[in-house]
This record gives structure tokens, sequence and C-alpha cells, in this order.
């Protein structure tokens, strides 16, 4: 058994605390899979005296986190506090002090990972962040190891559990969208302010942070178009389930020959395809490798003790590089995307096939004034269906693929059309056509 790694944890909330009863509960198992003990020797919060829960003494605790991550005792941060500041000033702290850092912080790495992996390089230390996506299910760590060999061409994946519940809540139970918020509120699955992840800004993060490991292209998370949930109605859900769709929030990653594609939005998708059956708040992320094929990774994307399972995971990479005279900076998970090849395409150069829904006056005519719109922007139809009578005339129409540009200019145009009362959704359609 290799001397001890002492570790300083900065954050005890949620992910923290299930991380000190981790170490403690597993702490057998822990030490022989590592070849040494994992110790938490410090623990960084805002309130030192408060009582917590968690099985560790309380003079262990300290409001001061920059003397925490210098403290020479301390070999190892996990950095669980959240937020930009002060959790990036503390990390360069602990690389320039050559300290590496395991963290969960999607919302940091997703704006700041070249500064970081830039300065854990010139530290010559790691910077590990399995939990930073998918909460418990390894997603980093297979994409930068078991998949290293391949090339990924594509990415999907349902990375909020919030937005998640609540989708399945509207599709299962036919509830509106802020009936679900409130519910899903109730449950302690949404927080009080959802718009960080009804608006899909925590998925954009993770999609930054999964397109960077996939591409070895720095993405941040203003490069990822991103939309919401908050236009999707009840009604288009049914209409979807009609059709053979379900409707989920799904992450998007595309490669093709150095041009690359990321976004976040509601999209309808086949519903035997694998993501479809992906309920309630369990995330997943599907994947296609040129060798591997098709692979799904799904299980709990958030909740303190799965993200611990993640953070020790982590932790006991680097207990075992360490042990095995590796240092800190083992060339092993080395992953700079320092040289980056290609370029991030914008939204308007996808191609996608589409849902619309239109209300429109139900008399003679309409229907091909209306095609003849969609055939001027080069948008071909694939189905249509006239749902309700008279004033409740409303036609679901699908498309073929086209591009999002042409798309886009065609429903301004149908906008205008005199039987067109209103467009009232538009979504896109994937992994239907190829
Ligand atoms: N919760 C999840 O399911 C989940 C899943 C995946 C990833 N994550 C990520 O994990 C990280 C931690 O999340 P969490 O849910 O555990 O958060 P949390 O419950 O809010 O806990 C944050 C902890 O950090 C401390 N802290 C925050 N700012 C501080 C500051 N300026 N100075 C001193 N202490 C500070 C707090 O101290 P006090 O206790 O004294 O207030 C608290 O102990 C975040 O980056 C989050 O995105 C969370």
């Amino acid at each position: 058994m290799g001397e001890r790694m002492r570790v300083g944890l900065l954050g005890c909330g949620n992910v923290g605390s299930a991380v000190v009863r981790m170490l403690h509960d597993h702490a057998e198992e822990i030490a022989r899979r590592s070849g040494t003990e994992i110790e938490i020797v410090r623990i960084g919060v805002r309130d030192p005296r408060r009582p917590r829960d968690v099985p560790v003494d309380s003079d262990r605790f300290t409001a001061d986190l920059r003397a925490l991550v210098a403290d020479r005792d301390v070999d190892v941060i996990v950095e669980l506090l959240g937020g930009v500041e002060p959790a990036r000033s503390l990390m360069l702290a602990a690389f320039s002090g050559g300290k590496p850092v395991v963290t969960a912080n999607k919302e940091l790495l997703a704006s700041h990972s070249l500064e970081l992996f830039r300065a854990a390089a010139e530290g010559g230390v790691d910077v590990l962040y399995e939990a930073s996506v998918g909460g418990g299910i390894p997603l980093i760590r297979p994409l930068r190891e078991g998949l290293a060999g391949d090339r990924i061409g594509r990415f999907m994946g349902i990375v909020n559990g919030t937005t998640n519940y609540v989708l399945t809540r509207m599709a299962e139970e036919g509830l509106d969208l802020d009936e679900a918020v409130a519910e899903a509120q109730s449950l302690g699955y949404a927080e009080a302010d959802p718009s960080a992840d009804i608006d899909g800004h925590d998925a954009a993060a993770k999609a930054a942070i999964l397109a960077t490991i996939a591409f070895d292209l720095p993405v941040v998370a203003s490069d990822v178009y991103r939309e919401g949930i908050r236009e999707v109605s009840a009604e288009d859900i049914a209409y979807a389930r009609g059709l053979g769709y379900t409707v989920k929030l799904l992450v998007i990653g595309e490669s093709d020959d150095g041009e690359v594609s990321v976004r976040v939005y509601p999209a309808m998708i086949p519903s035997e395809h694998p993501l479809a059956s992906v309920r309630e708040s369990f995330n997943a992320v599907y994947l296609e490798g040129q060798k591997v094929g098709p692979l799904m990774l799904y299980g709990r994307g958030a909740g303190g003790d799965p993200t611990a399972t993640s953070v020790v995971g982590d932790l006991i990479e680097l207990a075992r590089n360490r042990v095995a005279g590796l240092g800190y900076g083992a060339p092993l998970v080395a992953h700079t995307p320092e040289r980056p090849r290609g370029r991030i395409k914008p939204i308007e150069e996808l191609s996608a096939q589409y849902y619309i829904l239109l209300r429109v006056a139900d008399r003679p005519g309409v229907l091909a004034a209306i095609a003849g719109s969609f055939a001027e922007h080069d948008v071909s139809i694939k189905s249509v269906r006239q749902e309700g009578h008279g004033d409740q005339a409303q036609l679901v129409l699908i498309t073929h693929r086209a591009a999002e540009g042409s798309l886009r200019a065609c429903v301004r145009d149908l906008g205008g059309l005199e039987p067109v009362q209103s467009v009232m959704s538009v979504l896109r359609v994937e992994a239907a056509e190829p």
C-alpha cells in the first residue's frame, strides 16, 4: 500500500457530502483498488460552523479556501463549489502549486476549458471531470479511453434530467409545460428559477464539454446553438406521438470531415429510437463511432450519490497513477485540444427534417397555396395531415430533409399567407431520414 493520498475538498453540498460519505463507507474497496488510502484532510465551505451530516471531524472544515489549496498537507483538490468564481481562481492556484484537480463544474469547464487545460499542463498536473456531464454515467472516460481509437461521427444525448422529467410528464399525463415544471419543482427535480434547465443553458454547457472531447476541438457553451423547451406544447407532443415520434430536449454533436455542428433543442425522434425510452430524470448519450457503430450510455444524470461515484472514480485514477510512479501529470489522460482541427458550423448550415403546425382557414385551395410556398423554398413535404375543421382547422406537416436557412425563409412566408392564421410550432425531427 502506497502513501495515503490527501484530499482537500472544496464544497460540501449535495455532491461534496456524498463524496465524503462514499470515501468513508467504501473505504476498504477504494483503498484496495487504488493501492492507497484516500483521505479527506480539509473541507472548504462558506460556513464551517454549520453542523453537517458527514463522517468527518468538524475541525477539518474551513472557510479559507485559498489556504486550503496552498496547504502542504493537501495533495489533490476536489472542486465541488459550482459557478465560475471562486472555483476558477482556486483551480488555477492548485495547478500552479502542482496539485491536480477533480471537478464536476460544467459551467466553468464550458466557458474556460482551454485556460484550465493549459494551466494544468503548465503545472504538470491533471484535471479530471467525469462528473461534469451525465452525473453518475461514465461518459468522459469512455470517450477519452475506450473509444479513443475510433472516430465519433455523432453524439445525441439527453443530459438534463429536469427537462426530461417535464417532457415525460407532458407526454404521459397530458400536462402543460407550467404544470409539469411546478410538479418537478415540488419533487426537487427543478430549481425555484428553472431557466438554466428549461432554456437549455445547462445542456449547452454539457454539449460543449462532450464535443470538445469527442471531436478534439475546443468548444465553449457560446458556440452551441441553443433552444429550450418553453415553446413545446402538449399539443405538439400529442401530434408527435400520433406520427410515431417522441419529443426530447437533445444535445447533438456532429463531425463531418472537420466540420462540426453542436446544438441543443427540443426535437422529435422516432419512438423506437433508444433515446425515446429514456424517461423521467434519467440521462443517456447515444454515440455513433465509425468502427464501433452505435453505443448508448444510460443512467442517473444527477443526484449526490451518483455524481459522487464519478468524482471518486477520478480520485482513484489519480491515486493509481501516483502509485504507478506516474505522478499527477499522467500522460495516459493527456487531452488538451491544443491543435484544433475543424470549424464550428452555424445553425443556418444545418440540414434536418422539420415538423410544422399551422392554424389555417378550412376552405378549398388552402393546401395548394401552402404547398406552393414550400416548393418555392425548395422544401419537400413528406406528410401532411389536417386536424379539426372550421375555425379549429390545423395542418400538421413533416418535411423531408431541408436546409435550415430555406426552412426559416419558408416559415416566414407561410406566416404571411392569407389562409394561414398562425404558425403554431416548428420542431426539428432527428434520426429519422438519413
Ligand atoms: N447536484 C447534482 O446532482 C450535480 C450533478 C452533476 C454535477 N454537479 C456539479 O457539482 C458541483 C456542486 O454541486 P452541488 O449540487 O453539490 O452544490 P451545492 O449543494 O450548492 O453545494 C455547494 C457547496 O459549495 C460551497 N460553496 C459554494 N460557493 C462557495 C464559496 N464562494 N465559498 C465557500 N464555499 C462555497 C457551499 O458551502 P456551504 O455549504 O457553507 O453553503 C456548499 O458546501 C456544481 O458544479 C454542480 O454543477 C452537481
